[in-house]
């Protein structure tokens, strides 16, 4: 593809933002880059770097339409992540995901790249899961990424719309507004209970082996009609937080739970925000636990054998640069 026009969503968050990074680094000329920003959104990254920004919102079809006239591939990457309200991660990643399909459609887009989850899968039957794994989503924010899955395949199958799915771990680098400030946050107390001995392995990827994956998908013609599995590395969950401890300098001390115990400590506080705050997913501690207590790994041969993809950076590394840029921007 010769001078494509990209639309890329959410360039404001972690991984439209290493995208938009990558992009520019690869040589993409700026103005053939836009990135969709809502009115309120911190567009302080993205000013100065000669893309395009086009103000609007997943909700608003005519904006997205403004955003997507003349464009031949959109990166659709925005979406509610770090949300606790049911409705909001339905409203946008599903219908906002809807929304974005029609002005792609309208446009006569050549390539829509959607970034879901691996938690499209929910508790995992066998290990390292393939993309054929079984999808039961167990929390809304996944159920809501598999509700937008199947808009996509439903908009390729009516208008032939070619698609790639891509299913990345949990993502990390600068500009993480999620997992990372979640972790930090937690080995800041001074102690981290730990159940299961923290042997389950977890699986991370940098936002830039995300971004170069989508870049792939976007130039490859077999990957149409494709979802990937995307992981950088995975580390036993002890292992993670001992780095973090390690990193931010917390001192905080591991301390093992039994299972039992934590499984009865995750029956109460289900109870107690099932009774008081009816916003929260009734059955959340007790599903984090029963995640947190199995390897949450994945198999990445098929984007290996299609895309040629090999993730780039490792888990120190990808750490480090997230653990940094939370200490300095994050609090
Ligand atoms: N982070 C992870 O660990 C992870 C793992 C697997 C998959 N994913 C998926 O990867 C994608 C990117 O995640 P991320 O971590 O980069 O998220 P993020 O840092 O929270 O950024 C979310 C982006 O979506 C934008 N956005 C939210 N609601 C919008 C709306 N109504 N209209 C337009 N833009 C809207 C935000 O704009 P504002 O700046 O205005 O808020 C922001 O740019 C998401 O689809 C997510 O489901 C993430």
């Amino acid at each position: 593809m010769n001078a494509v026009n990209i639309l890329v969503t959410g360039g404001t968050g972690l991984v439209g933002s290493q995208l938009i990074e990558a992009l520019l680094e690869k040589g993409y000329p700026p103005d053939t880059i836009r990135a969709l920003v809502r009115p309120r959104s911190h567009i302080d990254f993205l000013t100065g770097k000669g893309i395009r920004l086009c103000t609007g919102d997943l909700l608003d079809v005519d904006s997205l339409k403004a955003a997507t006239e003349g464009v031949h591939i959109v990166y659709h990457c925005a979406g509610a992540v770090d949300e606790k309200r049911r409705e909001v991660f339905w409203e946008v990643n599903v219908i906002g995901t809807e929304r974005m399909l029609e002005a792609a459609r309208w446009a006569g887009v050549q390539r829509f790249v959607y970034v879901s989850s691996i938690g499209v899968y929910g508790l995992l039957e066998t290990t390292p899961a393939t993309e054929d794994h079984p999808t039961r989503p167990l929390r809304p924010y996944a159920v809501s990424k598999l509700a937008a899955e199947q808009r996509v395949r439903r908009y390729a199958e009516r208008y032939g719309l070619p698609f790639v799915i891509l299913r990345p771990t949990a993502i990390v680098g600068q500009r993480d507004r999620t997992i990372t400030r979640r972790l930090v946050n937690l080995v800041r107390r001074p102690v981290v209970p730990m159940v299961g001995g923290g042997r389950a392995r977890i699986s991370f990827v940098h936002a830039r082996d995300v971004a170069e994956a989508m870049i792939r998908a976007s130039h490859s013609e077999k990957a149409v009609g494709n979802v990937y599995n995307v992981e950088g590395f995975s580390a036993p969950l002890r292992r993670v937080i001992q780095f973090f401890i390690d990193e931010v300098g917390s001192g905080a001390t591991i301390i093992d739970v039994p299972y039992g115990l934590a499984f009865m400590g995750a029956l109460i506080v289900d109870g107690f925000y099932a009774v008081a705050r009816r916003r929260v997913h009734p059955i959340r501690a007790r599903v984090g636990l029963r995640q947190l207590t199995r390897d949450l790994i994945f198999d990445t041969t098929k984007i290996k054998m299609d895309l040629n993809f090999e993730p780039q950076y490792g888990m120190e590394e990808s750490f480090r640069q997230a653990i940094r840029w939370q200490l300095q921007h994050g609090g």
